[in-house]
């Protein structure tokens, strides 16, 4: 059996407002592209929230990020996510559950959708637990009191949201830009000019309480900077600012 070619063609719609995009979404579609073959990151102009970027400033953001990973997509949507997915030519909507909290809505959004159109599916991925807390309201309100939210978000998107609040971008020292180092690229991926690949110092994103209760690993991630080695492919040292392939 060619088993190559029975993933041809999988394609995942992963929508949101991506108001800004967070590095548990980066997460999330690093995920998603092990199991499709390619992922649309659909910026919704149709959204509930009223948000601080603009749809145009959404999307760039994310292109930023994701630029050189040809298997992900990102553009904007207006109307109907599930006329969008069909226009699209797709079937799968990828969505990340990071609580119980998170569960009533998706689980109504999702059944709404397959109410609209039945042969759109919905697929939950969890959400990596380091960044199970992080969402893009805590962040920029965070952000907005000048709180330092450095490796929740990508590096771009980070500079982004400290210059909406009016508070210095910091360069200097204290940025390392991840690309040699031990806790940068790694030689896993990432492509040197995007800011997906790109990191800064520091770490330590989960209380320690929580990371020691969740498993051993993930204690041994918070003694080596923060993150969980094997769940974001480095190995320690500084951790990257997003999470790399
Ligand atoms: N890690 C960290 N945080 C995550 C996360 C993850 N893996 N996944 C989601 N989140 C957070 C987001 O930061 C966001 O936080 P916020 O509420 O503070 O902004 C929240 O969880 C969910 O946001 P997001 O993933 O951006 O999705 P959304 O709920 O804003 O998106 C749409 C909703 C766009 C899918 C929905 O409004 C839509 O489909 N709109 C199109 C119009 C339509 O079809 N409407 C009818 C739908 S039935």
């Amino acid at each position: 059996m060619d088993h190559a070619r029975e993933r041809v063609g999988r394609l995942a719609i992963y929508p949101g407002t991506f108001d800004p995009l967070t590095n548990g979404h980066v997460s999330l579609i690093r995920r998603g592209c092990q199991i499709f073959d390619n992922v649309v990151v659909a910026v919704a102009a149709d959204t509930p929230k009223t948000p601080l970027f603009s749809l145009d400033e959404r999307v760039r953001m994310a292109e930023e990020v994701f630029a050189g990973h040809p298997s992900i997509t990102v553009e904007p949507f207006t109307g109907l996510l599930v006329d969008y997915v069909e226009r699209r030519g797709a079937n799968v909507i990828l969505r990340g559950l990071r609580a119980v909290s998170d569960f009533e809505y998706e689980f109504q959004l999702a059944l709404m959708n397959r109410k609209l159109k039945r042969h759109i599916q919905t697929v939950f991925l969890m959400t990596d637990y380091q960044w199970l807390y992080i969402s893009s309201t805590i962040i920029k309100a965070a952000a907005s009191l000048g709180g330092d939210i450095k490796g929740l978000v990508p590096e771009n998107i980070y500079r982004k949201l400290r210059e909406k609040y009016g508070y210095p971008y910091p360069l200097g020292d204290d940025i390392d830009l991840g690309l040699g180092g031990a806790g940068g690229l790694g030689g896993k991926g990432g492509s040197a000019g995007s800011a997906f690949g790109a990191g800064l110092g520091n770490g330590g994103f989960l209380p320690r309480s929580l990371g020691a209760g969740l498993s051993a690993e993930g204690d041994d991630a918070l003694r080596n900077g923060g993150l969980d080695s094997d769940d974001e492919g480095y190995g320690g040292g500084t951790p990257p600012m997003a999470p790399t392939f």
